[in-house]
């Protein structure tokens, strides 16, 4: 049984003023959750105020990227061990953002998920196709290209300690979800891939949905068998809509 992941993409928003009452909103309603894993990414200068925030309670502090070295000549990069450092135990690998604006390729990536395993962080991969490639019947192509490129260079191993986010480009941020059934297919697909390598890791690798996940879709996208909770980018924003997808994640725990 793998335990549910939701966790929360701030991306670029927040202030110190507006970070405060979201973060207490959703410690909040975390007190009747029970059964799965909470996080939060919010923007790297805001990481010291949420970890004050969220210090000895259940809810995770991520931050959405690191560098792919762990110190020196790099300015304006910030390393993995230092986000650990500040009380950060997730960080974002690979978003599709990142790939797309900041011309992060999957060697990039392959070496940030060493940098921040690297440091006692849990990676969250995060992996998808642009609606140019699902056209073009490219889905399984471009997830295998994503995932070789990792365990190549890292090892099926690392699959152990980190979090996959299957989050289709042509869905996040658009209000288009996919359906469960176009989800789920994906997901099984990653998990094969894995299991090629080992069938122990790829049964157990917790697999999140991302791409407009909101409170009144999560239920049905969290009922499918491979989908293990989700990341979630606008609904984070808001503690009730945040804590609607948890509450769903934590249904199907029981
Ligand atoms: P969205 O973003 O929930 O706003 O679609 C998800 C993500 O980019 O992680």
């Amino acid at each position: 049984m793998r335990k549910p992941i939701v966790v929360g993409n701030w991306k670029l928003n927040g202030s110190s003023a507006a970070n405060e009452p979201l973060v207490l909103g959703v410690l909040d309603g975390m007190r009747e959750l029970a059964g799965i894993d909470v996080g939060v990414c919010p923007p790297l200068v805001y990481l010291s105020q949420v970890a004050k925030l969220v210090e000895a309670t259940d809810l995770g502090l991520g931050a959405q990227n690191c560098a792919e070295h762990d110190s020196g000549a790099f300015t304006g990069e910030v390393a993995a061990a230092m986000l650990h450092d500040v009380g950060a135990r997730y960080v974002i690998v690979g978003h599709s953002e990142r790939r797309a604006l900041f011309g992060e390729t999957d060697a990039v990536v392959s070496t940030k998920v060493g940098a921040a395993l690297g440091a006692g962080l849990t990676p969250i991969l995060c992996v998808g196709e642009t609606l140019d490639e699902r056209e073009a019947g490219e889905t399984e192509a471009v997830v295998r290209r994503q995932l070789a490129a990792v365990i190549a260079g890292n090892g099926i191993e690392a699959f152990e300690q980190l979090v996959i986010a299957y989050e289709p480009v042509w869905a996040i941020g658009t209000g288009r979800t996919a359906t469960p059934e176009q989800a789920q297919a994906v997901h099984a697909f990653i998990r094969g891939q894995l299991a090629d390598h080992d069938t122990a890791v790829a049964q157990s690798v917790r697999i999140q949905y991302g791409g407009s996940m909101k409170p009144d879709n999560a239920a049905e996208l969290l009922a499918q068998p491979d989908i293990d909770g989700g990341l979630i980018g606008g609904a984070s924003l808001k503690a009730e809509d945040f804590l609607g997808i948890c509450r769903a994640a934590a249904q199907t725990v029981g």
